[in-house]
């Protein structure tokens, strides 16, 4: 019998499952249509070998301790400082994954008298760090840079006193598609504002040598960078890249940084493999575009809609249990695929989100785009 206390859980769960939003642990089954292990870095021999190197001159597996008590490590601070070279600013801090990052500048950056003006569609860590701000925050339509400048006028004309922050990701995780950072650099200017932007999706597989679409921005004052080395560079954690004082500030004030062990010096000896990686073989990136312009055409051919340019493919499908049994109709036949559905996305958008990585090659993929064709028709709502 389940104990009383348990009832309401129970009863929620049931709710997700008629909505067809109960979520659940699978395990990895066939071939990748779904990490974010863009380069195929995550299996890669070279990064095996930096950690078993690490290991051998003695860096600990773990870091045991806050950064700012025992817990700051060599290997810590040698990543940090080459990464602020590669990316070309002034500092990075390293956070043991994304969404810690996230919550920490947001949570921390933003001041009281500010305002944070977001794309609606911008990713659940940033949304779990603006609600933990005490600045105003204001969410506007997707890529819309006009709501934006209107949002910071209106907060203006009503007497807002401190700077506005514009908080966008280059390349939107669930869609694929764009930001527009010249005009939104531009607007933060003239606003004596500043910029977050999360380049999760776009660190090392775009802009020069895979410094992300923000490249020409990063190292300005008021432009803050998140670089996520849990996607493309096959590790985890995240590199915050930001002017010395905000990394300072940061350092001193940001709860999720200092009330945390820090991330294991493995992991930034393995991100630092990565970045030499990416340096000494730009062939993946050149496979990697070869196959993300391929697949994009294929899809858009196969199916008769509209790509979205990146490695980040949606098929919207809007109805959550169809979306489900689609993506499990093409887990059985070896694809693997996910739905992914509100509260992830907006409600009525359901979608399988296929990621294209170099663990695929173009036969897997028109394969699976063959497969998908059948199935979308086949699965009716
Ligand atoms: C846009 C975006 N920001 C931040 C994160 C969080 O990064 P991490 O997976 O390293 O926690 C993710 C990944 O889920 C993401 O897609």
């Amino acid at each position: 019998m389940t104990p009383r206390a348990l009832v309401r859980y129970e009863r929620t769960l049931a709710g997700l499952e008629r909505k067809g939003r109960r979520r659940a642990l699978a395990p990895q089954h066939g071939v990748d249509f779904t990490s974010n292990d863009y380069l195929a870095l995550a299996q890669s021999p070279r990064l095996k070998a930096a950690i078993a190197a690490a290991i051998e001159r003695g860096v600990p597996v773990g870091a045991g301790g806050s950064r700012l008590l025992r817990g700051n490590h060599p290997e810590h601070e040698a990543l940090e400082a080459e990464a602020a070279e590669f990316f070309g600013t002034s500092r990075t801090l390293f956070f043991g994954n994304g969404y810690t990052a996230n919550v920490a500048l947001f949570s921390t950056l933003p001041q009281r008298a500010d305002i944070i003006v977001h794309d609606a569609l911008i990713h659940a860590s940033a949304h779990d760090g603006i609600t933990a701000s005490k600045a105003e925050a204001v969410a506007v339509p997707h890529n819309d840079v006009d709501a934006f400048a209107d949002a910071i006028r209106t907060w203006r004309d009503g007497g807002g006193k401190g700077h506005p922050w514009i908080a966008v990701e280059s390349l939107y995780s669930m869609d694929g598609d764009r930001a527009p950072l010249a005009e939104l650099a531009a607007l933060a200017e003239r606003h004596d504002g500043l910029l977050v932007i999360d380049e999760a999706h776009a660190t090392g597989v775009f802009g020069p040598g895979g410094r992300g679409f923000s490249a020409s921005l990063e190292g300005r004052d008021n432009i803050v960078v998140l670089h996520t080395c849990g996607k493309a560079l096959g590790v985890s954690g995240a590199l915050l890249g930001a002017n010395a004082t905000l990394c300072d500030y940061l350092v001193n004030r940001a709860r999720g940084f200092i009330y945390s062990t820090a991330p294991s010096p493995l992991t930034a000896a393995a991100v630092r493999e990565a970045f030499r990686t990416l340096a000494d073989e730009p062939q993946r990136r050149a496979a990697f575009d070869e196959l993300r312009i391929f697949a994009n055409e294929a899809l858009a051919a196969a199916l008769g809609i509209e790509s979205s340019g990146s490695q980040i493919l949606p098929v919207m499908i809007g109805d959550n249990p169809r979306a489900v049994r689609i993506a499990a109709r093409l887990r059985a036949e070896s694809f693997d695929i996910r739905a992914i559905r509100p509260p992830t996305v907006a409600e009525g958008t359901a979608r399988l989100r296929i990621a294209i990585t170099l663990n695929v090659d173009r036969s897997a993929v028109a394969e699976m785009l063959e497969r998908l064709k059948i199935a979308i028709v086949e699965e009716q709502p």
